[in-house]
């Protein structure tokens, strides 16, 4: 009897699915809040340096991550090939995240120190120079343009308020860390530390 006048009256049937959905989700998400897995930093997580935040900025403009997933799953065949799986304490500075979806290419999350430098100028250049049959695209503009730094600074406060830890003395000399260097450069800067503060406990 009860249950019939919720389920003839469309007004209240909407509101008590919204109440178990909200209870629900607050069980689901509230907790994750909390804990320390997911809030603290692993150990040795650095906050991005100026360099390397620039790089990011350059694959997030690039949509590198269209193609490129930055989240190594629990399991044998990912770890495997990747690495230790990714832990939520190593992106806890990561704002946005770019763990990604499309794996057109490979995963990146730890692709940190897996090649050289000069490996991966080459590659950006044209990926068909080192990788015969990659489907890539070439990125050459990244030779050419250089970085002023003019908002660098801005960029760190602005994850400073996000309770990323950067210093003072960090954000004065952002402008002069990246001041002049090529998109390239940054570009593999920040692509040489994917990964690389949990990979020695693989
Ligand atoms: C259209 C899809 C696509 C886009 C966009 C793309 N990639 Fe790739 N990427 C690939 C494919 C496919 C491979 C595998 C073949 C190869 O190594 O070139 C690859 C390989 C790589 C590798 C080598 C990974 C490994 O473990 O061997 C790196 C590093 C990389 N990409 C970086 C980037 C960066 C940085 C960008 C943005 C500037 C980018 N990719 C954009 C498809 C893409």
């Amino acid at each position: 009897m009860r249950h019939e006048i919720v389920e003839k009256n469309v007004g209240l049937l909407s509101i008590l699915i919204l109440v178990v959905i909200s209870f629900a989700a607050m069980v689901e998400i509230v907790p994750l809040f909390f804990a320390k897995e997911t809030t603290q930093p692993v150990d040795g997580l650095e906050p991005l340096s100026a360099l390397e935040l620039e790089g990011r900025d350059i694959y997030i403009r690039e949509g590198c991550v269209g193609c490129h997933s930055q989240m190594i799953r629990p399991f044998r065949a990912e770890t495997e090939r990747y690495g230790h799986y990714s832990v939520a304490g190593e992106f806890v500075y990561d704002h946005p995240f770019l763990w990604g979806s499309k794996r057109t290419g490979p995963d990146l999350a730890r692709v940190g120190g897996r090649y050289s430098d000069a490996w991966h100028r080459a590659h950006l250049y044209n990926p068909r120079d080192v990788v015969p049959e990659s489907k890539m695209p070439a990125y050459p503009w990244l030779f050419e343009n250089t970085l002023t730094g003019e908002h660098t600074a801005d960029k760190m406060r602005a994850l400073q308020s996000l309770g990323v830890p950067y210093t003072r003395e960090q954000i004065e000399g952002a402008a002069v860390a990246v001041r002049g260097k090529q998109e390239i450069t940054a570009l593999v800067a920040y692509l040489q530390q994917l990964g690389t503060v949990l990979k020695d406990t693989r």
